[in-house]
């Protein structure tokens, strides 16, 4: 392959520019010229295309959000949304695209490889829900941010001896909450993947009250309901009443952690590997801490992310 091209789509992530810039200087030193597409998909139809230079990734490895710009674009679910893509990347002389972000995004890279262009998917997205890898890039960053806000709300909720409910991103998936609420010692986390009964968690914070215990924290994933909603039925249960604190889109930004900028240092590295040796249709991820490549089409098709619910189980064993 002589040039290639890259780009970001869907909610960014802290550490997508690390993996730009990856994928930038990788492909410039095996002597591959790089195009960047600003605004994901969007961008990619549009024909917003630039050549990208060493020192264009330059100063973003520490950057949280995307230099690239991202952008829902539901349009590109069309194939004639899609065609017009390819006809832009031909128009450009470019021989492949690594496409950085969720599910959504990769199902666009499925369709290109589907059409025939070679596209490898980068996993970018702060809710750890991507089949075929373990992590995605930003989510080590946002487990962090979520855990300096519940350490934050803790101080106040002793002070006050107050219940909180921390509702947090995650969109279906509850590994942000799961993470953060085992890190940051939750009384209880709630997520898509367990069913949970009201009358138990209300139980829960009742002994530790009359156990004396001072604060009472509940991360709360948005998959299952929001948090005001929650205080309310918990409010059927007993006296609590509960704070809510929404984090919403604070934890999307701030500069990656390093374990986010070597995930994607690594996975860049790899798909300009990969697109090197003329291969496409593939998405990158670590499994059991080793960078793997999957067929895209069997991954989106038969995978399914699943989160880790030990930490479920020793949160409901060792926080209460
Ligand atoms: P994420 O990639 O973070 O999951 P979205 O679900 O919004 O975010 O998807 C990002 C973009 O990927 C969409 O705005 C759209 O341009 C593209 N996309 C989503 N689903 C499909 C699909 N089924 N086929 C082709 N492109 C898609
Ligand atoms: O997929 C990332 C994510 O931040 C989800 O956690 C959240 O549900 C969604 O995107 C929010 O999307 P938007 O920024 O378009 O409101």
């Amino acid at each position: 392959m002589k040039r290639i091209a890259i780009l970001t789509s869907g909610g960014d992530a802290p550490g997508m520019n690390a993996a730009i810039r990856a994928v930038t200087r990788k492909a410039i030193h095996d002597g591959i010229e790089v195009f960047g597409v600003n605004y994901g998909y969007a961008g990619l139809v549009a024909g917003d295309i630039r050549k990208l230079e060493i020192s264009d990734v330059g100063d973003i490895v520490q950057r949280g959000g995307t230099f690239l710009y991202s952008a829902r674009y539901p349009e590109f679910a069309t194939v004639e949304g899609q065609l017009k893509g390819i006809e832009q990347l031909k128009k450009f002389e470019i021989d492949g695209l690594v496409v950085i972000g969720g599910d959504g995004s990769y199902h666009g890279a499925l369709a290109l490889t589907k059409h025939g262009f070679p596209a490898i998917g980068i996993p970018g997205t702060i809710d750890n829900d991507i089949p075929g890898t373990d992590f995605t890039i930003g989510f080590d960053t946002a487990i962090n941010t979520v855990l300096e806000s519940v350490d934050r709300i803790r101080d106040t909720a002793t002070s006050h001896v107050r219940t909180f409910i921390i509702e947090v991103m995650g969109r279906d998936a509850g590994d942000i909450a799961l993470w953060a609420g085992l890190a940051g010692g939750a009384d209880d986390i709630i997520i898509p993947e367990k069913e949970f009964d009201m009358a138990d968690v209300a139980k829960r914070v009742q002994d530790g009250r009359d156990r004396g215990k001072k604060h009472c924290l509940i991360i709360l994933a948005e998959g299952v309901m929001k948090g005001h909603d929650f205080a309310d039925k918990l409010s059927e249960h007993g006296d609590f009443h509960a704070r809510v604190s929404v984090l919403g889109h604070v934890v999307r930004g701030g500069s990656p952690t390093a374990r986010d900028r070597v995930l994607a240092s690594k996975f860049g590295w790899e798909a300009v590997e990969l697109l090197k040796q003329g291969k496409g249709g593939l998405c990158i991820g670590m499994k059991d801490n080793q960078v793997v490549a999957n067929d895209i089409i069997d991954t989106l098709e038969n995978g399914k992310h699943k989160p880790d619910l030990t930490l479920y189980q020793i949160n409901k064993e060792i926080s209460f």
